[in-house]
C-alpha cells in the first residue's frame, strides 16, 4: 500500500496522535512525523527524548494482513529498516534485539511498537543531528552526525527508512527467513554473555544466535532456552 505523509509541529507522542487516527478509520500506511516532540514514550514505560530539528520521530499506521501472532515481527522490520538507511549513509548499524540500533554499541534509535483492535503503530525514533544528549542517557546514545562526523541530511534518512521499512514488513509472513537472515547478521547480541530479565525472572547466559521465529537464543548450564520477550539485555564480563 503507498504510504501518506502528515507532518505537525509539535505533538505529545506520534504513536498516541497516529493512534487516533488509526481508531478513527485512517487506512494503512499513513504516517505522521513531528517536528518537535514533547512527550515521546519509550518501551516499559520509559520517556523517549529528541532533540528538536534534530532527530527523527514518526510512526507508521500498519494494518497487517498476516495473523496477529506475527505482528511483533514489525519491530524487527523496522529495526532493520532503520539499520539499512544508516547503512545507507555510509555508517554501520547493529540490532541489539529485538529492535534496538546501534552504532559501535550505543544506541542511536529506537522502536515502539504497540496495537490495537486491527492495526499496529510503529514508532520510530532515531538521533540525527544531534551532538550531545541529556546527561542519563549521555553515556549509551549516539547520533548520525556523531557517528559519521558531518551534518547528515535527514529527510533523505527519513525517505529510506521509508522504502526499507515497505521492503521489510512484507517479510513478515512466508518471507520472514530472507527478513531473520538479514537480522543475524546485525544481531549485536550474539556471542556475548549476557543478564536479561523476562518479567521477574533474571537469567544470564551466552546469546548463541536468533532462532527461525525471530526469538533469542539464551544458552546457559541448563541448556539453551528461547526468549520470546525479555526486559533490560545488559551485557556483563
Ligand atoms: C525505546 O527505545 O524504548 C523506544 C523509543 C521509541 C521512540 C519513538 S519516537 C516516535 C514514536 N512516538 C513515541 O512516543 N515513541 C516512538
Amino acid at each position: 500500500d503507498p504510504f501518506r505523509l502528515m507532518i505537525r509541529d509539535s505533538v505529545g507522542s506520534t504513536n498516541d496522535d497516529l493512534r487516533e487516527l488509526a481508531e478513527h478509520g485512517t487506512t494503512d500506511g499513513m504516517i505522521l512525523l513531528a517536528r518537535e516532540q514533547t512527550n515521546g514514550r519509550g518501551r516499559r514505560g520509559a520517556s523517549w527524548f529528541s532533540a528538536t530539528g534534530e532527530a527523527l520521530a514518526f510512526s507508521i499506521l500498519v494494518r497487517p494482513s498476516e495473523p496477529r501472532h506475527l505482528w511483533p515481527r514489525l519491530a524487527l522490520a523496522a529495526g532493520l529498516a532503520v539499520a539499512e538507511a544508516i547503512d545507507s549513509q555510509g555508517i554501520a548499524a547493529q540490532i541489539k534485539w529485538p529492535n534496538d540500533v546501534q552504532i559501535s554499541g550505543k544506541k542511536v534509535a529506537g522502536i515502539l511498537v504497540e496495537s490495537g483492535p486491527d492495526f499496529a503503530i510503529v514508532g520510530i525514533g532515531l538521533n540525527v543531528n544531534a551532538r550531545s544528549f541529556p546527561p542519563e542517557v549521555a553515556d549509551i546514545a549516539t547520533s548520525l552526525a556523531l557517528a559519521g562526523d558531518r551534518e547528515i541530511p535527514m529527510a533523505e534518512v527519513f525517505a529510506a527508512i521509508i522504502h526499507r521499512f515497505s521492503v521489510r514488513r512484507s517479510q513478515i509472513g512466508d518471507d520472514f527467513p530472507e527478513m531473520i537472515s538479514d537480522v543475524r547478521t546485525r544481531c549485536s547480541l550474539t556471542g556475548k554473555k549476557v543478564r536479561l530479565r523476562c518479567g521477574d525472572l533474571p537469567k544470564t547466559g551466552v546469546i548463541t544466535g536468533i532462532g527461525d521465529n525471530g526469538e533469542l537464543l539464551l544458552q546457559n548450564e541448563r541448556g539453551e532456552e528461547s526468549i520470546l520477550q525479555a526486559d533490560e539485555i545488559r551485557l556483563i564480563a
